[in-house]
């Protein structure tokens, strides 16, 4: 993909549904009691990975129009799959399905792509072991994972990760166990697992930083309308960051208070934001946001909020150069078992177009005011590093060629397309 240098963005853009709303709808949907009608379900192929294993699981659904799914469920019960369930990309199918299989009666294969069976999956195994699922993995703790469902027993669990994926996952299988079930997390995570439960009709119980969930409650069938994903927002919000004056327009989109955090960051770095027809579907949150650019400031992003952000660091990161005073990314080492190794893949990326950067274990600083220049930038798969240096790219002195960018349909098949809409040359 080549991205030439624009001028301004302007424009509005629907954007896809939110992809860890998209997974949890979906796995709960097909042990839910009735049909389920999921719209505006995330476009990406990770989204369409967690529908082809809940196929593979017994579970029939149609696509009725482009992005609407309609899930037939069929109760708490799956059936064995005749072949290992394919993960592809995704690690949130791998971890959050792994609960739900590992309180079946048979024994489940999970296989994925080259880079998510290098990815580490010990922070599920651990607590579904514990629970009473037996699992084996390559390495001890990396995919292809082979779960023998069991009956499962409550736990009480302390996440050492900060891991709404790993929250999740226990909080599937303690639906499914004798007993309730408690999580604790060392930071507040994501909270789509806790709300989707409760949408479909489950108790779920929050004290501070535990969650909790009594076993053997049955799902009832939802039909939601699934807010538009703020991570894929950052990639035209960082886009408009960039130039002063720019205008964007994003409709329907996610405002979860968990993961709204972006919006307090680019109001940081000076961008101006009104958010408008605030509203709310099965307990998340959605409205209207106007973004207008404005000169772009600096920030350090720490502890919690880096937590918070984790998805929308590497295109933070993208536009930093571009900044006055840079950006500081610290308490990141989980960006080094993403996709790809997103703390190197960005600072080689960076320095590719010829920025200066500061790589550290768990983060980076990245100086302000540094002209860029287009480059060839390699993705090395990871959609959000595709999508990343297209923003990077449009602010460059020259073009810039982006491989493997076809990795962006992970999460946003359209974003390309999307992008070329907005961008004023
Ligand atoms: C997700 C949680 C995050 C995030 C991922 C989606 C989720 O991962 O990076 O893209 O839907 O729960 P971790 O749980 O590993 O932090």
């Amino acid at each position: 993909m080549v991205i030439r240098p624009a001028r301004s963005v302007s424009g509005s853009v629907c954007l896809p549904g939110d992809k860890s709303i998209s997974h949890r709808y979906a796995m709960l949907a097909a042990i839910a009691e009735g049909k389920s009608i999921l719209r505006n379900y995330s476009s990406g192929r990770d989204c369409a990975s967690t529908l082809e294993c809940m196929r593979e699981l017994g579970c029939q659904w149609q696509r009725t129009s482009t992005d609407v799914i309609e899930v037939h469920g069929r109760g708490p019960a799956l059936s064995p799959p005749r072949t290992p369930l394919d993960c592809g990309n995704s690690g949130s199918t791998m971890r959050m399905l792994s609960g739900i299989v590992a309180g079946q009666g048979f024994t489940s294969e999970m296989v994925g792509d080259e880079s998510l069976s290098r990815r580490p999956m010990a922070r599920v195994i651990q607590p579904l072991t514990a629970m009473g699922a037996r699992i084996n993995a390559s390495d001890g703790d990396r995919p292809p994972l082979r779960i023998a469902g069991q009956r499962l027993k409550a736990i009480e669990y302390r996440m050492p990760v900060a891991s709404a994926q790993v929250k999740t996952c226990v909080l599937f299988a303690g639906l499914l166990a004798e007993g309730e079930t408690q999580v604790e997390e060392p930071l507040r995570t994501r909270d789509h697992g806790e709300l989707a439960l409760r949408a479909f009709g489950a108790e779920v119980r929050r004290d501070k930083n535990i969650a909790a969930i009594r076993g053997g409650q049955r799902l009832r069938a939802i039909e939601a309308n699934i807010p538009g994903d703020i991570s894929s927002a950052a990639f035209f919000l960082g886009a408009a960051a960039l130039f002063r004056g720019s205008q964007i327009t994003l409709p329907n989109l996610l405002m979860n208070p968990a993961r709204a955090r972006l919006l307090d960051i680019v109001i940081q770095l000076g961008m101006r934001i009104q958010v408008t027809q605030l509203d709310e579907h099965h307990g998340e949150i959605v409205g209207t946001i106007q973004a207008e650019g404005d000169s772009l400031q600096g920030v350090t992003i720490a502890g919690a909020d880096t937590a918070a952000l984790i998805d929308e660091l590497p295109v933070l990161a993208a536009i930093a150069p571009y900044s006055e005073r840079g950006i500081e990314i610290k308490d990141a080492r989980e960006l080094r078992v993403k996709e790809s190794d997103r703390i190197a893949v960005v600072a080689q990326n960076l320095a590719a177009m010829g920025a200066e950067v500061e790589e550290r274990e768990d983060g980076m600083r990245i100086p302000g005011k540094q002209v860029l220049r287009g480059a060839e930038i390699d993705s090395y798969g990871d959609h959000r590093i595709a999508m990343a240096f297209s923003i990077a790219a449009l602010r460059a002195e020259g073009e810039t060629r982006i491989h493997n960018a076809d990795a962006a349909s992970v999460s946003y098949p359209a974003f390309f397309e999307t992008l070329e809409s907005i961008v004023v040359r």
